[in-house]
């Protein structure tokens, strides 16, 4: 993304800022859009569902990591019900806060919350089966994505998978001044993937969602 946000120093800690104000709430997650959780994490279900299993090649689902995982949307509703353990990483201590009560019983599966920005983040070697990252690569500069994926793919188990979830966008890098963020489109997101050393398993279009808002793809990698 070049000169836009990498230079600009508060690129990170604006987006702090800004999450600090939001509600943690499903809607405060989704930018108003609440009501499109049900159609993602279905989507999200049924694409993780192609590689789960116990059988030859098959991801176990054994432990599973939330990446910019707020309150724990996608840990209540896709990989607390998946998996045995869920670790949470979010830069906001407010949401974590809330995912404990959020997540209610299942709660108790959650091995770690993690409050860190993902550029530093470091998750631990081996131990992930699914390391699930939606709705914040855009908060990460293109040098500190990369990084942040070559991190991930050692934190894999065999067979273990990095899925990205996000918005692309039509052409270029789009800045949004608002959450201090950029959203990429698909060529520049599969660039950045190829450097960081990763293999591009399956991806799919979300299907469903508003016409309004960016197309979204998911990308499994490993
Ligand atoms: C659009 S919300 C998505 C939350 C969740 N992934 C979901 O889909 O429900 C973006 C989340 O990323 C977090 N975030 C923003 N910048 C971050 C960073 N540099 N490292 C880790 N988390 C970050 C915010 O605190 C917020 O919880």
């Amino acid at each position: 993304m070049g000169d836009i946000a990498e230079n600009k120093g508060s690129f990170y800690s604006n987006a702090e800022v800004y999450w600090k104000e939001v509600p943690p709430t499903v809607d405060g997650m989704l930018g108003g859009y609440g009501s499109i959780s049900n159609i993602d994490i279905n989507g999200s279900k049924a694409f993780l569902q192609k590689f789960l299993g116990e059988g030859e090649g098959k991801t176990s689902p054994g432990c599973a990591l939330d990446c910019g995982a707020g309150i724990g949307r996608i840990s209540k509703r896709l990989l607390l019900p998946l998996f045995k353990t869920v670790d949470l990483v979010d830069v906001t201590q407010e949401f974590l806060d809330k995912a404990k009560p959020y997540l209610g019983d299942d709660s108790k599966r959650v091995g770690h919350y993690f409050c860190s920005g993902l550029q530093e983040f470091v998750p631990e070697s081996g131990r992930y089966d699914v390391i699930w990252i939606q709705w914040v690569i855009g908060h990460l500069t293109d040098d500190h994505l990369v990084d942040f994926l070559r991190r991930c793919q050692k934190a894999l188990r065999p067979n273990g998978l990095v899925v990205i979830k996000d918005n692309v966008s039509y052409e270029g890098v789009v800045p949004d001044d608002v959450d201090s963020s950029v959203c990429r489109d698909l060529e520049i997101v599969h660039r950045l993937v190829a450097r960081a050393g990763l293999q591009i398993m399956h991806e799919e279009q979300q299907a469903d969602f508003p016409k309004e808002i960016y197309q979204v793809h998911t990308l499994a990698l490993r």
